[in-house]
């Protein structure tokens, strides 16, 4: 509660630096000899500090020389390599939500070509990484993942793709503060709540800081990186930044906005409609980036109101992906006063992201009387996992596959049913061809030593009706071999039968009647 306090008092103050104690701290720099600090002041423990962590078969430690290797941070100078799947197992003592970021950079060496190493990355619950592999990029590569840990037994599991390596530089396991992620945000479409979100894990895909500098992860209290909007800009001469100096940010003593969410530089820094088309002022200013559309998304908006001159004289609108997300949002009404911090959470569903596309856009509103503006000063977009608990793929750790309830889904499975018919059809008669009779020319050839003519089914109705022939039936291993295969057989059939006649008709019909699907 002190510390609560303190964090509350301290954030009135814009100079002073936000106080938070991770209470767990894992911070390991695989493959280290000594001990690394990060540009941002923290401590990376080396390979004989950490030893006890990691479960490998493999002892494979490299580094790279520092003078010849432009990395942002000294933790990817050593990293450590895995031929056979490899196991870190941490013991948390705080039940929540944990910062994961695995950093990577693929240094040379002589045990594997980095740059083509392809693995998966998992923890007991989730799938964080699937056939992951740097593509031949030359760049420290970060992942950063938020995870509801509730179990104290935390691991993270390194499987290399068969005749590939895994590897890691680096690893965080860091408690969030509990105020940063909410159980409840605002769902796009349908529009309402949306209850539930401490049951998903999350992977940061963007953090943008609009209009202002990169923000490393020295300047955020949590280790976070935010980056610059433009890139995902789509007409750069309708918008404009705006910047203030940071001390203005007044952050409200309330608790429902601190620095934790994000800093002073985050709200002192925004874009804008740009004052060059004041004769058309209606129009929005549109971010486009591109995502996975196989997932659902967590919006995090930042805004502050650092543009207008007076209360109640902006009033703009937020659209997402063409649906409004924010309707005729008046910040100096909301927070009460000018300059002040806020942020909204929104959902959005996999079945909005259809084309591989999440765009933001901010417009004037048709209620406001005063300036026509909308602006925009952060935004994290974070991934969702899926219902088999991945954030990589479409199968979770157990093996289970997302069930797709899409069109694109049933035509898959539609797909794979027709070709794993075949399969088995072919297997069939390739185990029928060496077990044909030696005078199999002289019978009635094909089809009657591919399938069985004198269809067991009538037998076996006929012992299951009267129970006395069941003892009869299964006397020899000889007969139950026989029942076995014959029925085996007589289904094999009526598969085939299905998949050669009845299909294609009912797929046609389908597909005729508009609905494709089974
Ligand atoms: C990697 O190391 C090999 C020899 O160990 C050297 O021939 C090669 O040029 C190095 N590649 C890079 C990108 O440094
Ligand atoms: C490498 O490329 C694959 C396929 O294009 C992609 O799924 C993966 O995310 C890429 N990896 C990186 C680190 O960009
Ligand atoms: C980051 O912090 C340092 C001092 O801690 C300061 O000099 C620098 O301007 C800050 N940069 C940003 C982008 O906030
Ligand atoms: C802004 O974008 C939204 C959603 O795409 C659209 O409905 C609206 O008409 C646009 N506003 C203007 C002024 O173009
Ligand atoms: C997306 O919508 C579908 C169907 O309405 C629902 O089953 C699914 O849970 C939603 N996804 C998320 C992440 O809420």
């Amino acid at each position: 509660m002190a510390t609560l306090l303190a964090i509350l008092f301290l954030t009135v103050s814009a100079a002073a630096a936000a106080s938070f104690v991770p209470q767990d701290n894992f911070l390991l720099d695989c493959g280290a000899t000594a001990t690394a600090t990060s540009p941002d002041g923290r401590v990376f423990k080396t390979e004989q500090q950490t030893s006890q962590f990691l479960q490998a078969q493999d002892d494979y430690k490299i580094s790279a020389d520092a003078a010849a290797t432009d990395v942002p941070s000294p933790v990817y100078l050593t990293a450590r390599i895995f031929v056979q799947e490899a196991t870190y197992s941490l013991h948390l003592t705080r039940p929540g939500f944990h910062f994961v970021r695995l950093h990577f950079f693929p240094i040379n060496n002589t045990v594997f070509d980095l740059q083509k190493a392809t693995f998966t990355v998992t923890t007991e619950k989730y799938v964080l990484l699937h056939s992951f592999n740097v593509n031949n990029t030359n760049k420290a590569i970060l992942k950063e993942f938020l995870i509801n840990a509730v179990d104290p037994h935390f691991s993270i599991k390194f499987s290399p793709q068969k005749n590939s390596a895994a590897f890691i530089n680096a690893i965080e396991v860091v408690s969030a503060p509990d105020e940063l992620v909410t159980d409840s945000a605002a769902n796009l479409l349908p529009v309402g709540n949306y209850a539930g979100l401490f049951a998903f894990a999350y992977q940061t895909v963007y953090r943008l800081n609009m209009g202002g500098p990169l923000i490393t992860s020295a300047n955020d209290t949590l280790g976070r990186t935010w980056t610059n909007d433009e890139p995902y800009l789509k007409a750069k001469n309708l918008a404009q930044t705006v910047s203030v100096s940071p001390s203005v940010i007044k952050y409200p003593s309330g608790g429902t906005n601190s620095l934790l969410i994000a800093p002073h530089m985050v709200y002192a820094t925004l874009v804008e409609m740009a004052e060059a088309n004041v004769n058309q002022p209606k129009f929005n200013v549109t971010w486009n980036f591109e995502v996975d559309m196989a997932f659902g998304y967590l919006l995090r908006l930042h805004f502050c109101d650092i543009v207008s001159k007076a209360l109640n004289n902006l009033n703009f609108n937020v659209y997402i992906n063409g649906q409004m997300a924010i309707s005729d949002l008046d910040l100096s009404h909301t927070m009460g006063a000018l300059a002040v911090p806020y942020y909204k959470d929104i959902v959005v569903n996999s079945s909005l992201v259809s084309n591989g596309l999440i765009t933001v856009q901010i417009g004037p509103s048709n209620l406001g009387s005063g300036d026509l503006n909308a602006i925009l000063n952060g935004l994290e977009v974070l991934k969702m996992s899926n219902t088999v608990d991945s954030l990589d793929g479409e199968f979770g750790v157990d093996g289970r596959r997302e069930s797709s309830g899409s069109k694109r889904g049933t035509v898959a499975a539609v797909g794979f049913a027709m070709m794993f018919g075949a399969f088995v059809g072919l297997g069939a008669m390739v185990i029928k061809w060496h077990k044909r009779p030696q005078d199999w020319q002289k019978r009635n050839s094909f089809s009657s030593w591919l399938l069985p003519v004198h269809a067991s089914d009538t037998s076996f109705m006929s012992s299951k009706a009267s129970g006395s022939h069941k003892s009869n039936f299964y006397s020899s291993t000889l007969g139950l071999g026989r029942y076995l295969y014959n029925s085996i057989f007589s289904k094999l059939r009526k598969y085939i039968d299905y998949l050669t006649n009845i299909l294609p008709h009912q797929l046609f019909t389908n597909f005729a009647n508009g609905s494709f699907c089974c």
